[in-house]
């Protein structure tokens, strides 16, 4: 089996208006919060272009659910929430 089918995608928009928005800063906060937990066979973080949502943004997409208007200070949340739910 392919190692990274068992981790969780967080997907972050990198889109323009998502970038501006947040997601420069968000996409550090999820990296550096995977490193410090010591979570990167959990999870593996990618981009996106555009999911033209511009005007919820900033926008991520975690096992195909989209968050809209994310602050840094709820990613730890969002990370676990996603990872009990996977482990139960
Ligand atoms: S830039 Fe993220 S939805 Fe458009």
């Amino acid at each position: 089996m392919n190692e990274s089918e068992n981790k969780i995608n967080i997907v972050v928009c990198m889109g323009s208006s998502c970038f501006s928005r947040g997601n420069n800063k968000i996409i550090k906060v999820i990296e550096g919060f995977i490193k410090e937990n010591k979570l990167e066979n959990d999870f593996e973080v990618s981009g996106t272009l555009c999911e033209e949502e511009c005007s919820k943004g900033p926008n991520i997409r975690i096992e195909g659910k989209l968050y809209s208007e994310v602050e840094p200070i709820s990613i730890p949340t969002i990370l676990m929430h996603h990872l009990k739910t996977r482990n139960n």
